[in-house]
């Protein structure tokens, strides 16, 4: 195959932290990001080259162009993390194949991406593409997250942002093991759709009583573990409201309050315990026989529609910087960026 010399591609505009932390919330991309025609990248030793075909859009994503992410930007190198596409080029046996992957060299927010080809992901040809261009950063997180469910040995566990993608995998996972989800959202308006996929309990925390509602579930459920993408207040309370040798594990910062903690005394005489999980490290710290086994159960559940893609908008990339912050307002699916068109 022959390939173009140029591409068009987001390119991110700072290096570096920028120092803020004003959350995923994001109405104009531009000062972050620009449309340009740059060089398609030329994969180096152990590296491949993918023509992406869908790039997903993740809260990530957009922490790391603000440079609020725990890696730093690089000026002028296209922005994204995770697509799918083909193979065209470089140190790996798959070309030709359809994979889905993490950008570690150059983002997938652009016609070509390049990668650590020791970690693409070969798709099941009757894997749909939106499910296969969002496989490996949610759905893994939310096999690595229920990991540390069935660890706790109780029969539910709590997670808030559960009307997100993520939370969404979660409630499906604990459906499907017989272990109760106690869903916390901020909307009411996603409580019978969370019920319906499966929440044993939906806590919606703009009620008059949200905490005195978790005592009352926590006497009969009795959670151990707190799944935490939002980081304020009502998590903190939440957490101090949960039965001895509980477990809160954040993994986002949705919201961008500092929460005081008013019962560390919990924590000596009950046994709590206070945690971060990030995908990055836990793919570092695990033995890849299970990351196989878990993308090998990742597209199962997608082709069999145990889980599903919510998708709230696939925007070409030539029409990203308008585009982009639209399809981002649809909080109840995941935006898409088509390079293709
Ligand atoms: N640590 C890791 O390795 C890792 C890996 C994957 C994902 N994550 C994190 O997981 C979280 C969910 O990701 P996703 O892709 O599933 O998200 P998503 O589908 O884009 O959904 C975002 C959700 O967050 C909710 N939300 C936003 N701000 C909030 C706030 N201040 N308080 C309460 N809820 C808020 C939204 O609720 P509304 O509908 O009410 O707006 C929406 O349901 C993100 O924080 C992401 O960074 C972390």
């Amino acid at each position: 195959m022959t390939l173009p010399s140029k591409m068009r591609a987001l390119i991110q505009l700072h290096d570096g932290y920028a120092g803020t932390q004003t959350g995923p919330d994001i109405d104009d991309i531009a000062p972050f990001v620009a449309l340009r025609d740059v060089y398609v990248p030329t994969p180096g030793k152990g590296e491949a080259l993918i023509k992406v075909h869908l790039a997903a859009v993740n809260p990530s994503d957009i922490h790391f162009i603000k440079g609020e992410y725990g890696q730093p930007r690089r000026k002028g190198i296209p922005a994204g993390f995770e697509a799918v596409g083909q193979v065209v080029g470089g140190d790996t046996p798959l070309i030709g194949q359809r994979v889905s992957f993490f950008a570690t060299a150059s983002g997938t927010w652009a016609e070509y991406a390049l990668t650590d080809a020791s970690r693409l992901v070969p798709c099941r040809a009757d894997l749909a593409e939106p499910d296969a261009a969002g496989l490996l950063v949610n759905p893994l997180t939310a096999i690595a997250l229920f990991d540390v469910v069935r660890d706790s040995g109780a029969d539910s566990f709590v997670l808030n942002a559960a009307g997100s993608q993520l939370g969404k995998l979660l409630i499906a996972l604990g459906r499907d093991h017989g272990i109760k989800p106690i869903a916390v959202v901020r909307r009411a308006a996603q409580a019978a759709a969370l019920r319906d996929l499966g929440a044993a309990e939906v806590i919606v925390t703009g009620d008059a009583d949200p905490l005195d509602q978790a005592r009352n579930i926590f006497k009969t459920l009795s959670p151990r573990v707190l799944l935490d993408a939002v980081g304020d207040q009502f998590t903190a309370d939440l957490f101090f409201a949960m039965p001895a040798q509980a477990r809160w594990i954040n993994y986002g910062k949705l919201a961008t309050e500092a929460p005081v903690l008013t019962q560390l005394g919990q924590l000596i005489f009950q046994g709590k315990e206070i945690a971060g999980f990030w995908l990055t490290r836990w793919l570092q710290q695990t033995d890849p026989a299970r990351i196989a086994e878990a993308f090998s159960d990742i597209q199962k559940r997608f082709v069999t529609g145990r889980w599903v893609t919510d998708v709230a908008g696939i925007v070409p990339l030539s029409d990203a910087l308008s585009g982009l912050p639209l399809a981002l307002v649809k909080t109840d699916g995941k935006a898409f960026i088509d390079p293709r068109q």
